[in-house]
């Protein structure tokens, strides 16, 4: 199974707090990884080494099998990493299209925008992913969506650079039980396009659901990588990350 990214052993400290202390991770081609852990436990940490924003101070990144230097975020981009963050990256007064192409614009040779091309490339990316409504399309305005349908135009973006890992930060806060629904049906239809997804979350449930494989941090160590198969239920998942908090 191709890795699409790996960190091995890998260690971030600021000043005197160590956030990561040689922790591994990696994603495989097409899979959901489910990452939990207490606060502070160095998930945000753990997730800006891996997109670039922060350098290890010790450990390795691996791209694809290869090992990378002098990572960076641009590399990371690059290199078909994505992340979403909680709908801070979208612009609310603005249509779906113009959300998902900005920056990022098609363009005639002499700059004007191919407008029409760009609508026709935004219906298609929000229906490939899930949307099903016959009131939204690529020229609905983002202030009008729920929280869920925002995730869904961040991650139609993502799609759109040509992510092939997308990484979810607590993707499903502060949404209802359809709106999260509706997000676990954005991310099966990235996992069915054979790209792979890595979620954090604090609802063991959710994260529960939606991951195939999970990895529990533990005050930046990596105590637990497990398979679905392993764990029979999200109090099982709930248990075992209580068990290693109450060790300290
Ligand atoms: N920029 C920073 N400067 C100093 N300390 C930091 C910095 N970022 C994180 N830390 C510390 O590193 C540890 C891990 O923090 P991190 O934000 O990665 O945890 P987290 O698992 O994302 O927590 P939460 O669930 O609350 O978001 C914490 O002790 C935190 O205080
Ligand atoms: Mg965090």
């Amino acid at each position: 199974m191709e890795k699409i990214i790996e960190l091995k052993n890998v260690t971030k400290r600021f000043g005197g707090i160590t956030a990561l202390n040689r922790a591994s991770l990696h994603v495989n081609k097409g899979e959901v990884v489910g990452l939990i852990g207490d606060n502070g436990a160095g998930k945000s940490t753990l997730i800006k080494t891996l997109v670039g924003v922060y350098g290890p101070d010790e450990g390795e990144i691996a791209i694809r099998g290869k090992k990378v230097f002098n990572w960076t975020a641009l590399k990371a981009r690059e290199s078909g990493i994505e992340t979403v963050f909680q709908d801070r990256a979208l612009c609310p007064q603005q249509s779906i299209v113009w959300n998902i192409f900005m920056g990022k614009e098609l363009r005639y040779p002499f700059g004007f925008v191919r407008e029409k091309e760009q609508v026709k490339e935004a219906n298609r990316l929000i229906r490939e992913i899930g949307f099903t409504s016959k009131l939204i399309d690529a020229e609905s305005p983002v202030g009008n969506l729920s929280g869920g349908e925002r995730q869904g135009v961040a991650i139609a973006r993502a799609i759109y650079n040509n992510a092939e890992l997308i990484i979810l930060d607590e993707p499903t806060n502060a949404l209802s039980l359809n709106e999260t629904q509706k997000v676990f049906e954005f991310v099966n239809n990235v996992k069915k396009s054979n790209r792979s997804v890595l979620f954090i979350g604090h609802n063991i449930y959710h994260v529960y659901d939606i991951s195939d494989r999970f990895v529990i941090l533990d005050r930046g160590e990596v105590v637990h990588q497990l398979n679905k198969e392993e764990i029979q239920s999200p109090e099982e998942l709930m248990k075992l990350m209580r068990d290693t908090i109450k060790k300290h």
